[in-house]
């Protein structure tokens, strides 16, 4: 029976692709280190789980499609916190920040239109365009400088008659970079001046190690009607498994279309947006220590790799990956055969191959993007099994 093309050329996740590999090296009793995914091994605010241990409702029913009104009510308290002033009408509860990427997509065009993103980026970027029938249109970012945002010309110039919006990721998934408010001041002026939406993912928002607070598209002048933004419990919390997210925008009638969307998938889960609600009560104090933790993290990880000869890596500021050129030819080959064919005293790294999360065939070839969300020992050990492994493959 034929399926639909969509369906059929749709991108598997170049984060999960080696999966299989990875569970017969784990079945032959080696033991395997997971830089590969954002899952990060922070505890879950012991505040979120002992709501969600309290919910003594004796019939788990139906919510709003929106999301509850008091985790509204928490999420623009959280953005008042910053000086961002929105309302609860502003905010839809998604499930995770995935359905607001979806959500966004569906609102901003129609199948055959274009949303302009910098690459490499969030490869699931790619499935939710997909979905809809949204051209993604790359924008190169290098490694050579860090990834840092292209000339706004670059950005110009991708711009056709089909192109509806721009999606910009700050703190940055896959590359770490933090956006700066001049960058993202001279896309606010490219937008209106092409009529675009901008759509900023601004999960990793806590997650910055450098210079100030990011700046976020919510404060940008000029744009209020143009601005959507993706925000999640997952990565703030710990909570990825909670899928508890939000689409925010100050256009209204942007926001009765999501309504209607969000009306179709009924409502969020109820009980864990009662964790959400709790997490958000607590003190922003709550994030200082975590965010050191992360710097360590990231510390370890850059400092051990970046001066190896033939890595080319800039330190990242945000967020909790980077993306590494390693002295490999291929690095597809390199993080199969390292589950594979390598371990050392029955250890080895597993990493995600990085060209999936670039659009333009042949870039990321050598590249991997790691993932700091393991503990600082384990890191150092991860710094050892790499470059013994790079070494050995390149001798294989
Ligand atoms: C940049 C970015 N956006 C969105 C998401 C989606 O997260 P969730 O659906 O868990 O909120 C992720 C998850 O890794 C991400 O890295």
């Amino acid at each position: 029976m034929p399926l639909s093309e969509r369906a059929v050329t749709v991108q598997a996740s170049p984060i999960r692709r080696l999966a299989p590999f990875m569970l017969q090296a784990r079945e032959r009793g080696v033991k395997i280190h997971h830089l590969n995914i954002g899952q990060p091994d922070i505890e879950t605010p012991k505040a979120y789980m002992d709501a969600i241990r309290g919910f003594a409702e004796k019939v788990l029913a139906y919510g709003p499609s929106d999301g509850l009104p008091e985790l509204k009510k928490a999420i623009s308290g959280y953005f008042g916190r910053y000086d961002i002033a929105i309302t609860p009408a502003d905010v839809q509860i998604t499930l995770g920040g995935s359905e607001a990427i979806q959500c966004a997509f569906c609102i901003v065009g129609d199948p055959g239109d274009e949303v302009i993103i910098p690459e490499p980026f969030y490869t699931n970027y790619n499935g939710f365009a997909a979905m809809v029938g949204l051209k993604v249109v790359p924008v190169t970012t290098r490694a050579e400088n860090g990834f840092a945002m292209p000339p706004i010309e670059a950005f110009e110039k991708a711009i056709t008659p089909r192109t509806r919006a721009i999606l910009v990721c700050s703190p940055n998934n896959p590359t770490g970079v933090i956006f700066t408010p001049e960058e993202l001041d001279e896309l606010a002026l490219l937008a209106k001046k092409h009529d675009l939406f901008l759509i900023g993912d601004e999960v990793y928002r806590e997650f910055v190690y450098e210079g100030s607070r990011p700046k976020s598209l919510l404060e940008l002048k000029g744009v209020e009607d143009r601005v959507i933004v993706v925000d999640s419990i997952s990565k703030r919390f710990s909570a990825c498994g909670a899928r508890v997210g939000a689409l925010i925008s100050r256009n209204q009638e942007l926001m009765a279309c999501a309504l209607k969307f969000a009306q179709a998938r009924l409502c969020p889960p109820t009980i864990e947006q009662l964790g959400a609600i709790a997490a958000y009560k607590m003190s922003p104090d709550y994030f200082e220590p975590v965010r050191e933790e992360y710097r360590r993290r990231r510390d370890t990880l850059y400092e051990g790799l970046c001066h190896h000869p033939g890595v080319l890596l800039k330190k990242p500021m945000g967020a909790f990956y980077m993306i590494a050129r390693l002295p490999i030819d291929d690095a597809n080959d390199f993080a199969q055969w390292m589950l594979t064919d390598f371990q050392l005293d029955g250890e080895t790294v597993m990493v995600a191959p990085a060209d999936g999360f670039y659009a333009t065939p042949g870039l990321g070839k050598n590249e991997v993007r790691l993932a700091y969300v393991l503990e600082v020992p384990k890191l150092h050990r991860c710094v050892d099994i790499l470059l013994k492994g790079i070494k050995a493959f390149n001798k294989a």
